[in-house]
């Protein structure tokens, strides 16, 4: 199974990170194909912490080739940090890092419009990460947005910014009634990110391309979840890329017939950070613990997130949406204390029941969870890495989720560490 996508099957943070890390052990490569430093990822590998925004989780085993896609938008101050903390760390980057020409840059009109155009929103407001995400992506589409391959290329950075700037300018001063930005700093700046970034700019696609000629494992991270989609999530209150696993192929410039294996991961509840839907919001989230300690803060911006029961609609719909060929569940030690653990099974619309997903976000008002009760098993899931070692009410959550998704389960996290994990069968082997 050389090529295999992971992504995430609800609204983000589902563990991606952990996961990637865990299979990087027997991958050559790992590559990041959309989003930006609205992600974060964390990675815990014995008493060591890293939070991850850009570069993929796979850099934190020296083996690894690691490439950051065409579909993304970088910060390059971001980026450029997050390449000095992993050094500073003792992790090398030297010939390990590859960036696409394509990605597009981020500046800081983007952040500053950002943060504008959520205030514009106010009630309606995202709850965006404040990144500059939306209005980067949204120069792409328009086709004024400026590449990494300009970025490297000062004269070309010169023209395209002074072009782009005039543009911006007058969205800040005439609608946004706010200060200009000044045109020489700005490119000078820029000019420096690019020096700097220029060794590490790579053919990516063909890279990959290769690798997978030579039959070499690559991983594939996707950032955020599946109802961030821009297409097939909550719209609006979603990001600006497509997250399911066509956005990986169309990010990394891989054909979906590449692919082998698309591994959904799944926390054993649900999460959301930011605003809109979430339909099996749990009442009391104080019956989960605390946020910090179940590691429920926002790793871009330490919101807390919000805590919903599991959704049996909304994973099964990401399995269809993303095709996902089996599950890594996670996070199901922060069931430990529960008497009791709902599963939403479906929902109600006036009296009827719906298994589906809806698309209009005002159907998400009607809508009534429907929910499916099991026992909880009220100890702790620690040291635990064989399925039958676990207590039988867990065996028998895993089995009801494996059953009422319709797709295997593959992995099972009870902890944040490597090793707190049940491996039910090896992806990389076909
Ligand atoms: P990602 O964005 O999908 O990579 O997820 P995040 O890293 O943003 O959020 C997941 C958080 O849960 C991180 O702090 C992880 O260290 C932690 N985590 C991952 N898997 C587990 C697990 O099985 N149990 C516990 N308790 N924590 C986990
Ligand atoms: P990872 O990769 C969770 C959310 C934001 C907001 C919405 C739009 O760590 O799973 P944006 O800044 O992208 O325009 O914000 O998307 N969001 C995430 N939520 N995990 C993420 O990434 C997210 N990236 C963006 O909170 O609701
Ligand atoms: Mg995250």
């Amino acid at each position: 199974m050389p090529a295999i996508i992971v992504v995430g099957a609800q609204w983000g943070d589902e563990g991606k990170g952990k996961i990637v890390d865990l299979l990087t052990a027997k991958a050559q490569h790992v590559v990041r194909a959309q989003g930006g430093n609205n992600a974060g990822h964390t990675i815990v590998i014995q008493d060591e912490e890293f939070k991850l925004h850009l570069i993929p989780s796979g850099i934190l085993s020296s083996h690894t080739q690691c490439h950051i896609g065409a579909g993304t938008v970088l910060d390059p101050k971001v980026l450029l940090d997050e390449m000095s903390y992993l050094v500073s760390r003792g992790i090398n980057l030297e010939r390990r890092l590859g960036i696409s020409e394509a990605a597009h840059v981020i500046f800081p009109y983007h952040k500053i419009l950002d943060v504008l155009g959520e205030n514009r929103k106010g009630e309606r407001r995202i709850g965006t990460t404040g990144r500059g995400i939306g209005p980067c992506y949204a120069d792409k589409i328009n086709r004024i947005g400026i590449r990494i391959g300009d970025l490297v290329r000062p004269s070309l950075l010169h023209s395209a910014l002074k072009n782009v700037l005039t543009l911006k300018n007058e969205e800040l001063v005439k609608i946004f009634d706010t200060t200009p930005l000044e045109f020489t700093p700005l490119y000078e700046e820029y000019v420096r990110y690019g020096e700097e970034l220029l060794p590490f700019v790579k053919p990516v696609e063909w890279e990959i391309d290769q690798a997978l000629q030579r039959k070499e494992n690559v991983l594939f991270e996707a950032a955020q979840g599946t109802f961030l989609d821009i297409s097939f999530g909550s719209y609006p209150y979603v990001t600006s890329s497509n997250t399911t696993a066509g956005g990986v192929c169309s990010g990394a410039g891989i054909g979906p017939t590449r692919v082998n294996h698309t591994l959904g991961v799944v926390k054993a509840y649900t999460t959301r950070v930011g605003n809109g839907p979430l339909p099996s919001a749990v009442e009391n989230e104080q019956l989960f613990g605390s946020h910090e300690e179940n590691r429920e803060l926002g790793t871009t911006t330490g919101r807390k997130r919000r805590i919903g029961w599991f959704d049996v609609v909304l994973v099964r719909e990401s399995i269809r949406l993303n095709g996902i060929d089996s599950i890594a569940l996670t996070k199901l030690d922060i069931l430990d204390r529960l008497d009791e653990i709902k599963v939403c099974i479906g929902y109600q619309v006036n009296q009827k029941r719906y298994d589906r997903f809806p698309s209009v976000l005002e159907d998400f008002d009607r809508l009534t969870p429907i929910y499916e009760t099991f026992p909880g098993w009220k100890t702790s899931l620690k040291g635990i890495s064989n399925f039958e070692k676990l207590p039988k009410n867990a065996q028998h959550y895993l089995r009801s989720i494996e059953s009422m998704c319709g797709v295997p389960i593959s992995l099972i996290s009870v902890g944040p560490e490597r090793e707190r994990t049940i491996a039910i069968r090896d992806l990389f082997r076909t």
